[in-house]
């Protein structure tokens, strides 16, 4: 059940139905093209994903969702033109379908939103019950056997971690109780739903929701996995695979300036400053535990990390990335790098969602509960215990090894760091 009906979620979506019915290649998936090794020596052998550990097939997955707009996800998936009409039109029974469910949705969390497909709800609390009952009733009437609830919605406005409210569950809910809009984001709503239904909650924006010792102490509760934040996609994808390039060659880091064009829905919202904000804040976290200054203080102190996105509605989905990297080597001397990635957010966010439903249900039947971070891998700004000085890892080669060890875990074979 994905949250949001917007560009990331029709893709998804669209993406799925065409390949189940073989009219197209679920490309840039891991769950459906990377293979782990397995064994060492001459017992070695490269296996897919579902031949080590047993994997929801794609014709067994079926959609609902929730927005604010009420157009199916036929409608949907045309307005937001990442697909051509020749991609979408094979599965346009499928997704006509779908249709969107009311929103839990708070306006002040995302203003420049003004859909009217909205539950007339008086609490947080009553938000919490209606989702509740939507989850219920849609499992019901598909007859699914577990459900998975995916953030695929617009970023809202940041909600820093309130220590009164977020870090106890029996606070959290009084707090919904008391309908405390403040502290209390409707996608809060969303992830506490989805647990209390025995459903693993994915955050694919960077909102703080399920980055709460609260929400952690509800996933312990319930034994449900929780993954987040934000899907990592282009430019961050970008960063975390090139920055162990200049750590690993011990180059120095003066400044990196990240900026992006785009054009959609998305960067509509995160044209408002205190959506920015959000992501903002996810997207500086991934520089700073790759190139460390208390590890490296003559090469990685005091660098200069700037972020910015721009909207830019002839871009559409189309985003345009460049990332200017001022770096310096033998005796101090000055070098640049550019990067420009002319790439399509939902194109590559698309698979990390299917990657991401498919291997929380997997973590969920495995009996792994609370924060998944072998999910770090498609993630922005992982989730890890900062309560107990915790670190996110950001690394991308340390991320891959962390699924895969993973992976080869639930499969029972040994989890290893050799070279593969
Ligand atoms: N595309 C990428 O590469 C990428 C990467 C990382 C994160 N994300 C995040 O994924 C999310 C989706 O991106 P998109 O391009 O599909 O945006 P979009 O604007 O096309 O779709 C988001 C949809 O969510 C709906 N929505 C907002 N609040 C809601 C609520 N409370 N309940 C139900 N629906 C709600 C909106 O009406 C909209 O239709 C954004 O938060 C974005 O920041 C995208």
């Amino acid at each position: 059940m994905v949250v949001g009906c917007g560009a990331v979620a029709t893709t998804f979506m669209t993406g799925v139905l065409m390949a189940r019915k073989g009219l197209a290649k679920p490309v840039g998936s891991m769950t459906q093209y990377d293979k782990i090794r397995v064994g060492k020596g001459a017992d070695k052998e490269y296996l897919s994903y579902s031949e080590i550990v047993s994997l929801t097939p794609l014709k067994d997955i079926v959609f609902g969702t929730w927005d604010v707009y009420p157009q199916n996800a036929y409608q949907a998936a045309m307005y937001a033109e990442v697909l051509k009409a020749k991609d979408i039109e094979p599965v346009r029974d499928e997704l006509e379908v779908i249709k969107p469910m009311k929103a839990a949705f708070d306006k002040n969390y995302a203003k420049r939103l003004d859909g009217d497909n909205v539950k007339d709800c008086k609490t947080r609390w009553e938000m919490v019950e209606a989702l509740r009952e939507d989850i219920r009733r849609f499992k019901q009437e598909k007859g699914c056997s577990r459900i998975v609830v995916l953030w695929a919605a617009s970023t809202e406005i940041y909600v820093p971690v309130n220590e009164h409210v977020h870090s106890k569950l029996s606070d959290l809910e009084a707090a919904m109780k008391a309908d405390d809009r403040e502290h209390i984001a409707p996608s809060m709503c969303y992830a506490y739903a989805a647990l209390v239904e025995g459903a693993p909650f994915i955050m694919g924006a960077p909102n703080t929701t399920v980055d709460i010792p609260a929400m952690w102490e509800l996933a312990e509760k319930t034994r449900m996995p929780i993954a987040g934040k934000d899907f990592k996609t282009g430019q961050t994808l970008v960063k975390s695979g090139f920055a162990p390039i200049i750590s690993t060659r011990c180059l120095g880091l003066e400044g990196w300036f990240s900026t992006n064009i785009l054009g959609n829905r998305d960067g509509l919202v995160l044209d408002e400053p205190a959506n920015f904000h959000t992501k903002e804040v996810s997207k500086l976290s991934t520089l700073e535990t790759i190139l460390k200054a208390d590890k490296q203080p003559e090469l990685y102190s005091d660098y200069y990390h700037k972020v910015r996105i721009n909207y830019y509605p002839p871009r559409n989905d189309n985003k345009e990335s460049w990332d200017n990297i001022d770096i310096f080597g033998w005796m101090g001397y000055p070098m640049q790098i550019k990067i420009n990635f002319l790439c399509r957010d939902s194109i590559l966010a698309a698979p990390v969602c299917l990657d991401l439903c498919l291997l929380s249900d997997l973590a969920a039947r495995a009996g792994r509960y609370g924060i998944q971070r072998f999910l770090s891998f498609f993630l922005k700004s992982p989730m890890h215990d900062y309560t107990q000085g915790e670190e996110a890892v950001n690394h991308l080669y340390q991320q891959y090894t962390m699924l895969k060890n993973a992976i080869r875990e639930m499969g029972e074979y040994e989890p290893d760091e050799e070279m593969d």
